[in-house]
């Protein structure tokens, strides 16, 4: 029987934007998102965080529900503008507010892993060029030290940025995050910026020398796949690959941007001369793991049309309600590509999951069985690579429970918790009653 180590972490995953609510108390201030989702039509049908899952108000509850499915982490991100609501301006209620949760956690002995940066940039920091502005670099390393030196002694994992893809081209090339840039130029500084914050903080946590404590960055990385053996196609796929996935791993692993990335993108925008010398020595500073999100393979075809010539090709695989292809022998490949390619470092799958358009049944239960489907098989490719040789060392499923989905709004449940934002009652769906068990049992067989 295919067991999970005892040290394999089967964990959970939320980020302080899509569940906390409570904008505006406990001293907090305005962060981008709070500013993009009050624009109109930047969320559907113009939902913001405002209230989300009301975390704020419902710790103890919500970590009770952690406790009865028996995960053994939490990882959860927090909130800047809490910390620092404004410029150098340290709000002790939000560390009294994270204290508790971690508190809250370790009681139950659930480990607490943070996110230190899942997109909530404070809109003090925005006003002042946000990620454009390599200052920025310097405020992060100082929320950063600050956290440290409140919570290191009692958080095992570190992870300084979620998804730097995300944060810097969908929030500053394809204007669909926020704060809702449409520019190629900018979108690489913020990349880049993001990067090299990760790299000094790193440099900064280990000054502390915390004991039991490791740091890592978590990128969201899909395989990428030609539709066809055509030349074009072919390096449609390679530069999709570039964009989406060498991008951010190379210059953290390797030392280096990837050339044919970078010829394309200076014909697009002129020398990216925001990249200092010395920076890439900073962003690949040794790390402890790589953190991975994966959510589905992609599909791309030549598009003469686009800027960066390709664009993605929907596949026949199933899809969850997000329109993305259930597929996780792409995860196979993926990780199989990062163990070749990349690092020996452990890895963490830091999310993994799926949206479904969930029911609830007339005696209150929710029979999520696709959900339960998605997550054993991508499971079992997890013990497939270990068995393999690979170096994973855990999996945070996403989502802890049902979330404000960024510019989705609340339209899309990733939950294994259902809330029902009327009435704020948390539900368990199926889905949490099997992992529940697969915990108890480490073993998916159950
Ligand atoms: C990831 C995000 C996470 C969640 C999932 C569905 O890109 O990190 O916050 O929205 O997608």
């Amino acid at each position: 029987m295919n067991k999970f180590e005892d040290d394999f972490i089967l964990g959970t995953a939320t980020a302080a934007y899509q569940i906390e609510g409570g904008v505006n108390e406990g001293g907090r201030m305005p962060s981008i998102w709070d500013t993009f989702s009050k624009k109109e039509e930047n969320v559907f049908m113009g939902h913001t965080g405002d209230i989300a899952c009301d975390h704020y108000h419902r710790v103890k509850e919500d970590v009770k529900i952690l406790d009865n499915i028996g995960v053994d982490s939490y990882r959860f991100s927090i909130s800047w503008s809490r910390i620092f609501p404004c410029k150098d301006e340290f709000n002790p209620e939000g560390v009294k507010f994270y204290k508790n949760l971690i508190n809250e956690l370790k009681d139950k002995k659930i480990a607490p892993a943070i996110t230190l940066y899942h997109w909530d940039l404070p809109q003090w920091a925005q006003d002042l060029g946000g990620w454009e502005n390599r200052d920025c670099i310097y405020w992060f390393e100082d929320y950063c030290t600050r956290i440290f030196e409140e919570f290191g002694q009692d958080v095992s994992m570190w992870i300084t940025h979620n998804e730097p893809f995300c944060a810097s081209i969908l929030g500053n090339y394809l204007g669909m995050h926020a704060p809702g840039n449409k520019d190629l130029k900018k979108a690489l500084i913020v990349a880049h910026h993001l990067l090299l914050s990760h790299g000094i903080v790193v440099r900064a946590f280990k000054k502390f020398k915390f004991e039991n404590s490791k740091i890592g960055i978590t990128l969201n990385l899909s395989p990428t796949y030609a539709v066809s053996m055509k030349k074009e196609d072919v390096i449609a796929a390679k530069i999709s690959d570039g964009y989406n996935n060498r991008w951010f791993l190379d210059p953290l692993l390797k030392g280096h941007y990837p050339e044919d990335m970078v010829d394309l993108y200076e014909k697009e925008v002129g020398v990216l001369d925001f990249i200092l010398e010395g920076d890439l020595n900073i962003i690949s500073t040794d790390m402890d793991f790589l953190g991975i999100n994966y959510y589905t393979r992609s599909i791309v075809e030549y598009d003469g049309h686009s800027q960066l010539k390709f664009r993605g090709v929907d596949g026949e695989k199933e899809k969850t309600a997000m329109g993305w292809e259930n597929s996780p022998e792409s995860m196979h490949d993926l990780l199989t590509r990062i163990k070749q390619e990349y690092t020996k470092l452990p890895l963490y799958i830091t999310e993994n999951g799926a949206a479904y358009d969930d029911v609830v049944t007339g005696d209150n239960k929710i029979h999520d069985i696709d959900r339960i489907n998605f997550i054993k098989v991508h499971l079992k490719v997890i013990q497939e690579f270990i068995k393999e040789g690979g170096n994973l060392k855990g999996y945070y499923l996403w989502s802890f429970m049902d979330n404000f989905e960024w510019s989705y709004g609340y339209s899309k449940r990733f939950g294994m918790v259902y809330v029902n934002y009327n009435t704020q009652e948390r539900i368990m769906k199926d889905s949490a009653i099997w992992y529940k068990k697969i915990i108890k049992a480490r073993s998916l067989e159950v």
